[in-house]
C-alpha cells in the first residue's frame, strides 16, 4: 500500500473523492472507453459552466493551446505575443507552428500582463509594422486579467485574444464566467492534477463559432471530416475524410468521466480555496511580504496562492528550504519563459522583462488546494512568521 503523503506537504494536489471514483468505475464498465457519450455530456457541462455553447475537451492544455493556435490561424511567420510570467507551453504551442514569440511585461500588483505596457509596445510595433497576430493573456494564479481593456486595443490593432485560463476555471471577469470569451476569441482550460478540476492530463477549447468549434473538433481527431460534417447525403456511413493536417489530442471517455464528477464539485473547490486565501491574507498582513492585487468586481479561482518577499534580507531559496524541511509542499511560479536558454537561444535575455524578473527572484507558492483546512494554513503562516522573526534554523 502506497504511504500518503499529508496535504500540507503539496502545494496544490487534486481531490478525488467517492463519486468521483464511481463515476470512472461506470465509464470503465461502459460500451465506450473512447469517442463515447461522456465526452458530449463534460464538454455541455462545461459550456454551461461558462456560459459558451462550443467546447471541445482535449487531452491536456498544451494540446488545447496548439488547436487555439491553429484554429487562430498561426503558422510559420505569425507573431504571437504573450506573458514572461507563464508556463512555457503558451509560448512553446506557438512556437511549434512556426511562430515568432515576444513578450509584455507583467503590471508588479495583478502579476497578470500589463495593458499599459501592451499599449506602448503597440505603439512602437506600429511604427515598424510588426503588429502581433495574436496575444495570449495568462490569468496567474486565477486571477482574472483586464480583458476590457484588452479587448479594445485588440479591435483596434487588429489581433486575435487568447486566454490562457489553464488556473482560471471558476473565476470571474466581473460579470462573466472565464471561458465565456466576452472579451477574447478562444479560452482555454487545463485540467492536470495541480489545477481546479483534474481528468488525470486534459484540456479544453472554448472557441467563438461553430465554424472554429467543427475545425477544433476535426483537429485533435487527425483534421478528419464525416458526412454529417460535409453535409453529403451521397457517402455511406462508414465514410470519413482528411481535410486538415490534424493530430490525436482526443480525451478518453475515462478521463471525461472523472471531470464530469469533478464539475459538481468545482463550485465548492472555488469556495473552500477562496476562503483559505483569505485566512492567509490576514495572517500574513504584518509580515515583509507582498500578495497578488485582485481587481474589484473580479473573483479569482485562486489556483495558487503566491507570496513575494519585500524585505532583501530574506532569500526565496532559503524560505523555499526551510518549508520544506517542516513538511511544507511549496513551488516557484515561474521561471520567466523568456530565461529559459531554448528562448535565450532566440535572443531573449536578462533584463528584458524586468516587472517578471524581479518578481520570479522573491516569489514563492504555498499550499492552497482543497484538501487543506483553516489549522494547516495557520501552520503555514505560522512558519513564515518564525523564519521571517530569524528563529530560522537552516
Ligand atoms: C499557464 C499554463 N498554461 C499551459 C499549461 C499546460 O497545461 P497541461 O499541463 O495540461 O498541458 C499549464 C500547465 O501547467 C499552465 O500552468
Amino acid at each position: 500500500m502506497e504511504v500518503k503523503r499529508k496535504p500540507i506537504e503539496f502545494y496544490s494536489t487534486q481531490s478525488v473523492n467517492r463519486n468521483d471514483k464511481k463515476s470512472v468505475i461506470d465509464a470503465l464498465s461502459s460500451d465506450f472507453l473512447s469517442r463515447g457519450p461522456k465526452i458530449q455530456a463534460f464538454e455541455r457541462k462545461l459550456g454551461k459552466w461558462c456560459d459558451n455553447e462550443w467546447v471541445v475537451v482535449v487531452n491536456s492544455g498544451t494540446s488545447a493551446l496548439q488547436l487555439a493556435y491553429q484554429v487562430s490561424g498561426i503558422k510559420e511567420g505569425s507573431l504571437v505575443w504573450t506573458t514572461p510570467l507563464t508556463f512555457a507551453a503558451t509560448a512553446n504551442a506557438a512556437v511549434s507552428l512556426g511562430a515568432e514569440i515576444d513578450f509584455v511585461d507583467i503590471d508588479p500588483e495583478t502579476l497578470n500582463l500589463c495593458p499599459l505596457l501592451l499599449e506602448e509596445k503597440l505603439k512602437e510595433a506600429k511604427k515598424k509594422s510588426k503588429l502581433p497576430d495574436c496575444l495570449t493573456v495568462v490569468h496567474f494564479a486565477g486571477n482574472p486579467c483586464e480583458m476590457e481593456k484588452f479587448f479594445s486595443l485588440s479591435r483596434h490593432y487588429k489581433f486575435k485574444i487568447i486566454e490562457d485560463a489553464s488556473h482560471a476555471l471558476g473565476a470571474y471577469y466581473k460579470e462573466s464566467p472565464i471561458g465565456s470569451n466576452e472579451y477574447s476569441d478562444i479560452s482555454i482550460f487545463s485540467f492536470h492534477p495541480v489545477k481546479m478540476i483534474t481528468t488525470g492530463e486534459g484540456g479544453a477549447l472554448l472557441l467563438s463559432s461553430k465554424n472554429e468549434f467543427e475545425l477544433a473538433d476535426s483537429l485533435r481527431s487527425h483534421g478528419m471530416v464525416t458526412p454529417s460534417r460535409t453535409g453529403s447525403t451521397k457517402k455511406p456511413m462508414w465514410y470519413y475524410e482528411q481535410q486538415y493536417l490534424g493530430n490525436n489530442y482526443r480525451m478518453s471517455e475515462i478521463q471525461a468521466a472523472l471531470g464530469l464528477s469533478q464539475m459538481k464539485r468545482l463550485e465548492e473547490f472555488v469556495k473552500k480555496r477562496n476562503e483559505l486565501a483569505d485566512i492567509y491574507s490576514v495572517s500574513l498582513e504584518k509580515m515583509p511580504i507582498k500578495t497578488q492585487t485582485i481587481l474589484k468586481n473580479n473573483k479569482s479561482s485562486y489556483h495558487l496562492y503566491t507570496i513575494e518577499i519585500l524585505d532583501k534580507r530574506f532569500s526565496r531559496d532559503d524560505l523555499y528550504l526551510y518549508l520544506k524541511k517542516n513538511g511544507i509542499g511549496c513551488q516557484v511560479h515561474y521561471i520567466p519563459v523568456h530565461m529559459h536558454p531554448f528562448y535565450k537561444r532566440k535572443g531573449f535575455k536578462k533584463g528584458l522583462f524586468k516587472n517578471s524578473e524581479a518578481y520570479f527572484e522573491k516569489c514563492l507558492s504555498v499550499p492552497l488546494h482543497q484538501g487543506l483546512k483553516k489549522k494547516d494554513v495557520l501552520e503555514v503562516c505560522s512558519r513564515l512568521e518564525q523564519f521571517f522573526t530569524k528563529k530560522r534554523d537552516l
